[in-house]
């Protein structure tokens, strides 16, 4: 069988760094990576003008605004990138019959409950990174009846910036740190993330399930901003003290949901994916092991 070819927006991203590290494992997907240089999301022409001459089988779409407090006062760029360039990126799916593989967020979720959110909840978004992300999943759900909409959470990596390296950093340089403790989320290596795309894409391509539609995708457990902090510490065996505080302790621009943890049981019945407990998978990140959970192979 001829390998699925697949292009990775946003390449240089996390979550796209992370693919791209995974991608030479995986035999039957042949990937191309792009970031901003070669497809400019707030160019049309420049989205348009890649597709020239080329033809894929899935795109994933890992490019985003992802500056969530810049995002409250740049609200036309976050709402270019995260939505008018969807409409771009489907027009070009539809066109050419390729499956988009689209990367949303738990930040369209008010995050008023407290149990684990599912795909069929209700979003409400509070911030305009949120309400730009939620207009992207509209976007591609309306257009494209075959996409799959991921929707992540909390996401780092070795790669790119992100809270645990914040901590990391700054755990090594200070004696205290102070911490938000009142909001509540599902922390995901973006390593498993990339797994479990690549994962879905297999499944796809080779027939044996294909269920488009919402999933969410985090690593189990759920966990606040100030346990993550604690957990890098202790793994790390930094000396520094965090210690909790409330949200309206630290002011940011962007309003957070103050309980996102998502449920997973849909895409772990759908494609029998087996996900890591967060602490578990941070620790793979600090040690920083190139390895999924699990094999690809297996
Ligand atoms: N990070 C999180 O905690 C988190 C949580 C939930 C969901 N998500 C979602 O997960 C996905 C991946 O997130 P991530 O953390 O990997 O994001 P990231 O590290 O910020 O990467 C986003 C990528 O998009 C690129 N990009 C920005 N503007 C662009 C433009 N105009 N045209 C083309 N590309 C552009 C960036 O390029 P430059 O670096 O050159 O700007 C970067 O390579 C996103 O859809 C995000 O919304 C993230």
């Amino acid at each position: 069988m001829k390998p699925a070819r697949v292009l990775v927006t946003g390449a240089n991203g996390q979550l796209g760094s992370e693919l791209r590290q995974l991608s030479p494992r995986v035999d039957d997907l042949d990937f191309t990576f792009v970031d901003v240089n070669e497809m400019d999301f707030l160019h049309e022409d420049s989205v348009r003008g890649y597709f020239d001459g080329k033809s894929f089988d899935f795109i994933v779409n890992a490019a985003a605004f992802t500056q969530v407090d810049e995002a409250e006062s740049k609200k036309d760029l976050a709402f270019a990138i995260n939505a008018r360039a969807l409409e771009v990126l489907c027009d070009v799916c539809q066109h050419s019959r390729t499956r988009l593989v689209h990367i949303s967020t738990d930040y369209v979720f008010d995050g008023r409950g407290c149990v684990p959110l599912r795909e069929s909840d209700t979003p409400n978004p509070q911030s305009v990174y949120g309400r730009s992300k939620l207009e992207g999943e509209q976007i591609v759900l309306n257009r494209l009846p075959n996409a799959y909409v991921l929707r992540t959470s909390w996401l780092y990596s070795t790669f790119g910036k992100n809270f645990v390296k914040t901590i990391s950093r700054l755990a090594s340089e200070r004696d205290t740190l102070n911490v938000v403790a009142d909001q509540v989320g599902s922390p995901t290596y973006a390593r498993d993330l990339a797994d479990a795309i690549i994962r879905i894409m297999r499944s796809v391509n080779q027939g044996s399930v294909d269920n488009p539609g919402v999933y969410h995708f985090a690593n189990e457990g759920a966990a606040s901003w100030y346990d993550l902090a604690c957990a890098v510490v202790r793994i790390k065996s930094y000396r520094c003290v965090v210690q909790p505080i409330r949200t309206d302790e630290y002011p940011v621009a962007a309003r957070r949901p103050a309980y996102s943890v998502l449920d997973k049981r849909k895409i772990r019945s759908t494609f029998g994916l087996e996900i890591d407990n967060w602490y578990d998978a941070l620790m793979r990140c600090l040690a920083g092991s190139t390895e999924p959970h699990r094999t690809l192979d297996t």
